[in-house]
């Protein structure tokens, strides 16, 4: 593909990936983190919970415990206090830097996880959003499926069930994760990809190199 060096730079963009359990999120963030730098990108990979020192001492907070450790309110202030430390102190230097940002899950999750299947509801989420991060959101968000709960499955078969607190949480718990996801895709068609999660890691990567294939010319 031609690649122009003269906008290389000017403009970087912020991508957040987005699924439910097992999808394959992380290995995704880490096929097109080395795509994009070979091609000349300047870019930072991070995720959340977590991402700078506040985010990862609250995310320790959010993953390790008792599955009833807090209550939904406190989950959702927890998420939204840090997402604000690593806006503030990552996300937004690097964009400001002209640097693009991968982010591996950002707002949807808190959407579809606390707003939807934990019952916070979306308005309080993007509220909460609003008072940490000023409401900042993504460029494009790619969201990965695979069929109901293939991806759960396949998560507790690697972490042992030893999961954190979240892939704990019952198969029906995950389905309205899922069609919260799905559904929030549906109403933000400019912002949001749905990609096929099935099939080689290198299927899916070729997957999403498509779908951002208009951000790169
Ligand atoms: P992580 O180990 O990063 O899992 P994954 O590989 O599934 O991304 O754990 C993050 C967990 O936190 C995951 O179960 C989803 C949950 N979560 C929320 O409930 N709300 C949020 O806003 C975020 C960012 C994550």
């Amino acid at each position: 593909m031609a690649f122009r060096t003269d906008v290389i730079n000017k403009q970087g963009y912020f991508i957040s990936l987005e699924g439910g359990e097992g999808v394959g999120k992380s290995t995704q963030i880490r096929l097109l983190g080395a795509d994009l730098k070979e091609k000349g990108f300047d870019i930072i990979e991070t995720r959340e919970p977590g991402g700078c020192p506040g985010g990862n001492a609250i995310r320790h907070l959010l993953l390790e415990g008792d599955i009833h450790r807090w209550t939904n309110a406190t989950e959702a202030l927890l998420f939204a206090a840090a997402r604000s430390e690593h806006v503030t102190r990552v996300i937004r230097p690097a964009l400001d830097k002209g640097q693009w940002v991968l982010c591996d899950r950002y707002i949807d999750s808190s959407l579809a996880y606390q707003g939807d299947a934990s019952g916070i509801g979306e308005d309080n989420i993007r509220k909460l959003h609003y008072i940490g991060s000023q409401g900042l959101m993504p460029h494009r968000t790619l969201l990965l499926v695979l069929p109901n709960g293939e991806g759960v499955e396949r998560a507790k078969i690697r972490d042992g069930n030893q999961g954190n607190r979240f892939e704990k949480r019952d198969l029906d718990y995950h389905k309205k994760v899922n069609e919260a996801f799905h559904k929030l895709a549906l109403e933000n068609p400019e912002r949001f990809r749905i990609i096929d999660a099935s099939g080689t890691a290198e299927m899916v990567h070729k997957r999403i190199m498509h779908s951002i294939d208009d951000l790169l010319s």
